[in-house]
């Protein structure tokens, strides 16, 4: 079978004026699992799992959207996380990390429909070894990855590097186990009232920016200069086939 590789990019920018709401701090996250699981083609499967899985946004959407699942595994390291998803019968949430060795033994054996991973996988410490892994599960994969234009301006004023992978990088990763695959990538933007809002954010969303390396004193010069009143976000949606 002849490899499809295929790579759209989305110029539409989304624009998500910052709220002082709880569920902030997961706006794009939000944004970027709605829009992962309407890529989906079929509005039923038997069995899914879902690599990362949090609070649930995965299972949320696969509900409100009317795709049904006679089964839904989802994978978290946060039992935090583990315990806000929703109960069902048809659901299953284990603790593993998919950085260790051997974390499919954790996995409940099955044939998947799919693998599924919103907003996770960037977290990822060998993504060779992770995705070859979710290989063996399914021969559908699913994902959305958070990549390296994350937070772009504020790295380049801040003069450090993204500490997450660049498109290419998970692009050449995922056809190393994928025949047919389909790229999109989509840039997000959320404004803020305030430097110092925004700031807080980074602190909270837990999307690390590499403003660890910064010293107290960088940081503040990085808030004095950073010219723009919100932030960039690139995610790389795959839609993969063995
Ligand atoms: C940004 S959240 C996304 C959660 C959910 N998929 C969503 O779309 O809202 C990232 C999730 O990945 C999980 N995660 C991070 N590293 C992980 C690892 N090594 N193994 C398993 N889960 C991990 C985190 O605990 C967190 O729940």
């Amino acid at each position: 079978m002849q490899q499809v590789a295929k790579q759209t990019s989305s110029v539409v920018q989304e624009f998500s004026r910052f709220a002082h709401q709880y569920d902030t701090y997961n706006m794009i996250q939000a944004k970027v699992a709605t829009a992962l699981v309407s890529m989906l083609p079929r509005q039923s499967y038997k069995n899914i799992i879902d690599i990362g899985c949090g609070s649930g946004e995965v299972y949320k959407n696969l509900e409100s959207q009317a795709i049904e699942t006679e089964r839904f595994v989802g994978l978290d390291t946060s039992s935090e996380m583990l315990t806000l998803h929703p109960n069902h019968a048809r659901v299953t949430t284990i603790f593993s990390n998919f950085n260790e060795k051997d974390f499919l033994n954790d996995i409940p054996k099955m044939k998947y429909d799919l693998v599924l991973s919103s907003s996770s996988l960037q977290w990822s410490t060998d993504l060779s070894y992770t995705l070859g892994t979710l290989a063996m599960l399914s021969s559908h994969f699913y994902g959305a990855v958070f990549t390296s234009g994350t937070f772009k301006t504020l790295h380049q004023t801040a003069n450090v590097k993204s500490p997450i992978y660049n498109i290419d990088t998970v692009q050449d990763a995922i056809k190393t186990y994928y025949r047919n695959v389909h790229f999109k990538v989509q840039h997000y933007r959320l404004e803020f009232e305030s430097t110092r809002d925004m700031f807080k954010y980074i602190k909270q969303s837990g999307v690390s920016s590499g403003e660890r390396k910064l010293s107290y004193k960088q940081t503040k010069k990085l808030m004095e200069t950073y010219a723009l009143n919100y932030l960039e976000f690139e995610v790389l949606f795959i839609e993969a086939k063995k």
